[in-house]
């Protein structure tokens, strides 16, 4: 029930209409019976300023950004945490009484979807593929957390710009080709490319150069063709989707200061995506 006490929470993206996070979020405030509700707003580029201001104007308690504007974003607010910062891109921004301050809880997103499959990432070396919003991501949380990053990407100097970005904070090193000689010395793989989403989308990486003792994750969800791959070989594999429940658990404890109800979150999310 909206009443006029009712907190509003909001994402931000062009397009929207595919967003899952409005079921996971009214899910988990009608769970703890918090008047709060969660709602789309298709936000184009050129409005993307007003819309920001507009959180202000209308006394919107936050929201989430998505695709195209988590690094645009960032100049139009107050405030930017650390690792939003290294990043350089925003997806959860929290209105504190007029302030906006921009998160990015990608990172810690993928972190906790490998701690919640029991993988430890200290010392663990991570073939990183991809060097665009969410492989930053995903590197920031491996060097945070103590692991090291070996990086590929097809632009081969968005890798070298992503190890100079990051160069402060661990072990990152660019790897030029992957061949055998290479996926031998890694113990975790990442696929934090956009490839496996379309039908027709090449693999980021030939599954020969998978071996059972990888760990093989893969940001893109629900599943990708190289996943199933990865499995066959028997690779422990481990899918986006947990990246994008912890994102939102993540996202939801930064708005509401609470902790959130996990449990409920995880099997919204699962259920809507095994329809
Ligand atoms: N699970 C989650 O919670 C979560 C969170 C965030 C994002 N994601 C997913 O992560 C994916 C990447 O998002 P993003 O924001 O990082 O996108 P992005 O900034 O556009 O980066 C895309 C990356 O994919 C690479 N790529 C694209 N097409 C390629 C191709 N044909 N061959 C080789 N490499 C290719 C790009 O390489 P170039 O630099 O060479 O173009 C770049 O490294 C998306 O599918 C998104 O949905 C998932």
């Amino acid at each position: 029930m909206i009443t006029g006490k009712t907190k509003i929470i909001g994402i931000f993206g062009d397009p929207v209409e595919h967003t899952l996070s409005p079921l996971i979020h009214n899910e988990a405030f009608q769970y703890l019976g918090l008047d709060y509700c969660y709602v789309p707003f298709h936000v184009k580029k050129e409005y993307l300023k007003d819309a920001v201001f507009a959180i202000k104007a209308l006394n919107i308690k936050g929201v989430n950004i998505t695709v195209p504007h988590k690094e645009v974003v960032i100049q139009y607010l107050d405030e930017v945490s650390e690792e939003a910062k290294y990043i350089g891109a925003v997806n959860t921004i929290l209105n504190n009484e007029g302030t906006l301050k921009g998160f990015n809880t990608d990172s810690q997103g993928f972190v906790l979807s490998l701690k919640d499959e029991g993988i430890l990432i200290k010392d663990k070396k991570f073939l990183v593929l991809g060097a665009g919003g969410a492989a930053k991501a995903v590197v920031y949380g491996v060097l945070k957390e103590g692991g090291e990053v070996y990086i590929y990407n097809r632009t081969l100097s968005k890798a070298w710009a992503t190890k100079e970005r990051f160069n402060n904070l661990g072990l990152i090193e660019v790897v030029n080709t992957i061949d055998k000689s290479v996926t031998e010395r890694m113990q975790v793989i990442v696929n934090a490319t956009s490839l496996g989403l379309k039908k027709d989308d090449p693999m980021p990486l030939s599954p020969e150069l998978l071996l059972s003792e990888h760990i093989y994750c893969d940001i893109v969800y629900p599943e990708t063709p190289l996943m199933k791959e990865a499995e066959k070989i028997g690779c422990k594999v481990i899918g986006g989707t947990g990246m994008l429940l912890w994102q939102a658990i993540a996202a939801f404890e930064i708005w509401t200061a609470l902790q959130a109800p996990v449990e409920i979150m995880k099997k919204t999310l699962y259920k809507v995506l095994t329809k």
